[in-house]
């Protein structure tokens, strides 16, 4: 609840009475005016073009539940209930249940599993707010074919990609894409050639009766961080010179340049690796053996056994990841010693946090 408000020239600052203050400038308050909001769609009708933005309310009045502002272009008082502006009361960052602190793990780390016949609208917001913690969830009980696929309406729609919507990872006589021969996949994460790689990959194991065809897991920001801390001037260097990728077949050519490490306020935030894919590296002058250093330094902790995890998926069984920040890869598998088939999805990062919201 409030306890007083301020009116000064610029801003109106309440004071809570929990303790504490927030500042509010009037040309935020009349950006975030109700009235200027469509009644039905909810969305900004506001022209901000048309506004002093030294606007000043002509009136304010507090009561128990909401402040009422008078503005002087307006016959009808705007108001602003206590809720509104408490949302946005630290520092202006509206409150989001689908912002959920990372947590790094190494090669010992227990992966949280789900099982897919439990899978109420609680249970399914507890399993995406693990995915966003730990970038890695396993679900079990998934034993028809097409039963990986459903699983991913409970979250949000798929995201098409040059493979398809879903893609089938067998050994094919023709593969386009390493993925779908039977030798080892060395740890990446997929699509780094593509303008926004997707965000969650959704991997259900159909069959895994081949020898070999073993899953390899690392946590990219667990790598990102340490280096960060280790070498800082190669840290620096892949998370501010981007790098080429390229995916190309009969069909497409589709190139990208990501940074390998992104950053956001001081912490790691996407890790987009994946070494087959890389292109020639461009720019011959301007520090490019500084550069190679770098990844190499990089690659060379990537293959550190500390950050891998290891497990052989079962049929009926789906992982899904983060793919802006765990790599996945694969051991080698004998096709002549059984079938192994997987299928594959992915759904975007926002779809996600849509629906840890839409379950809050
Ligand atoms: C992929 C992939 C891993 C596997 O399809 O992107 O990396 O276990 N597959 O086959
Ligand atoms: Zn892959």
């Amino acid at each position: 609840m409030i306890k007083e408000i301020k009116c000064e020239e610029d801003q109106l600052v309440v004071s809570w009475s929990k303790g504490g203050c927030s500042a509010y400038p009037y040309i935020w308050l009349k950006d975030i005016d109700p009235l200027d909001f469509h009644p039905q769609t909810n969305e900004r009708m506001f022209d901000l073009t048309q506004c002093d933005l030294n606007i000043t309310p002509a009136d304010v009045v507090l009561d128990a539940e909401q402040v009422s502002l008078q503005w002087p272009d307006q016959k009808v008082r705007s108001v602003y209930p206590v809720k509104l502006l408490a949302m946005y009361a630290n520092s202006g960052d509206r409150e989001d249940p689908a912002q959920v602190k990372r947590q790094l793990w190494y090669r010992d780390f227990e992966v949280s599993r789900f099982a897919s016949e439990q899978m109420d609208e609680d249970a399914v917001k507890e399993m995406l707010l693990r995915l966003k913690r730990d970038g890695l969830v396993i679900i079990t009980g998934l034993d028809h074919e097409k039963s990986g696929e459903q699983f991913g309406d409970l979250i949000g729609f798929k995201r098409e990609t040059n493979f398809g919507v879903m893609f089938e990872v067998i050994n094919k006589a023709e593969p386009n894409n390493l993925a779908y021969t039977a030798v080892s996949l060395p740890l990446h994460t997929d699509l780094s050639n593509q303008e926004l790689p997707p965000g969650y990959q959704f991997l259900h194991c159909v069959k895994n009766e081949a020898q070999g065809g073993e899953s390899i897991l690392a946590d990219g920001f667990a790598i990102a961080t340490d280096l960060q801390r280790e070498q800082p001037a190669h840290f620096e260097l892949l998370s501010t010179r981007k790098m080429p990728f390229r995916f190309h077949d009969k069909s497409c050519d589709i190139r990208f340049s990501h940074c390998v490490i992104g950053v956001k306020n001081g912490e790691v935030d996407q890790f987009i690796f994946n070494a087959h894919l890389a292109e020639n590296v461009n720019g011959l002058q301007g520090g490019i053996v500084e550069y190679y250093r770098a990844y190499k330094a990089l690659m060379t902790n990537i293959k550190q056994p500390k950050y891998a995890l290891e497990l052989k998926l079962q049929a009926g069984e789906m992982m899904i990841f983060d793919n802006k920040r765990v790599m996945h890869g694969r051991k080698s598998f004998d096709p002549t010693t059984g079938d192994r088939h997987l299928r594959g999805y992915y759904i975007d990062h926002t779809e996600v946090d849509s629906k840890i919201r839409m379950l809050s």
